[in-house]
């Protein structure tokens, strides 16, 4: 098993797991220093495409950005989502799931349950993919954002659910938007670390997008924090550029280039 699951999978009952979203390497590269998993999630659809759901993300899309993210990085666990679509069957679900494996050198991919899909999940941990599941929300198959787990059945609904996944041989777990009762009978009951958003205090970990934590996204449901204002931080940055551009104080003689040094 590589030595960066084993890592995670011993932080259960333990220790917290942090993880966050990341499309690039500039980013990566401070988050690398202190979380414990890196995802690059195709919540990049809205947050870096503008598009109004996860749909339209290809398999381009995530390569491109997990290469990206690959090279901001030196310790972290890299997972990549797995685009709608790439995994309909198990034969174009491992075609794929390779081909990011082999093209990023990421050391996993996350695939949401449709409740149906566990086959997949098999083929791939069979053929030696490390796999993260994804119940709850999962804006892949279902449209509306809704907490998840609020009755009996509904909570014994996704506890079957997040077993059989665990059954696959899946090595964890996201949990979506999920009741906090629902979260702890998950996460007491599964042997693998359940990563939650949205899911209160009741999981192994926990994840968010990490433009949303920033306060760059400009979406916020209610279970984000905003850790940071960068939105403010930035417009004020650009104001000043605006100012110093339109009334010549920028740039200044150590700000342009002379004779053949490039550096400082
Ligand atoms: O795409 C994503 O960023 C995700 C996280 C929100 C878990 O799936």
């Amino acid at each position: 098993m590589n030595e960066k699951i084993k890592k995670i999978l011993i932080k259960k009952n333990k220790k917290k797991i942090v993880c966050l979203t990341a499309y690039s390497k500039s980013i990566a590269k401070i988050l690398d220093k202190h979380v414990d998993i890196i995802l690059v999630g195709d919540s990049m659809a809205s947050v870096l495409y503008g598009q109004k759901n996860t749909h339209q993300i290809s398999m381009e899309n995530i390569i491109q950005h997990t290469l990206s993210v690959k090279k901001g990085i030196t310790k972290c666990l890299l997972v990549a989502d797995m685009p709608k679509d790439s995994y309909k069957n198990k034969k174009q679900a491992e075609k794929n799931a390779k081909l990011l494996l082999k093209k990023t050198g990421c050391d996993a991919v996350k695939l949401e349950s449709n409740a149906k899909n566990y086959k997949i999940f098999e083929t791939l941990v069979k053929k030696n993919i490390p796999v993260m599941g994804h119940i709850g929300y999962t804006p892949q198959f279902k449209k509306k954002f809704k907490i998840h787990g609020q009755t009996i059945s509904e909570i014994t609904r996704l506890l079957k659910e997040a077993k059989l996944i665990e059954k696959t041989g899946a090595f964890s777990i996201v949990l979506e938007c999920l009741s906090p009762a629902s979260a702890k009978v998950i996460t007491n009951q599964l042997k693998i670390p359940t990563i939650g958003i949205g899911s209160s205090l009741n999981c192994d970990g926990q994840i968010l997008v990490t433009d949303d934590m920033l306060g760059l996204s400009g979406f916020y449901p209610k279970f984000v924090k905003k850790f940071a204002n960068l939105d403010r931080i930035i417009e004020k940055a650009v104001k000043k550029y605006t100012r110093e551009v339109k009334f010549k104080k920028f740039p200044k003689t150590n700000n342009f280039l002379h004779g053949t040094k490039f550096r400082k």
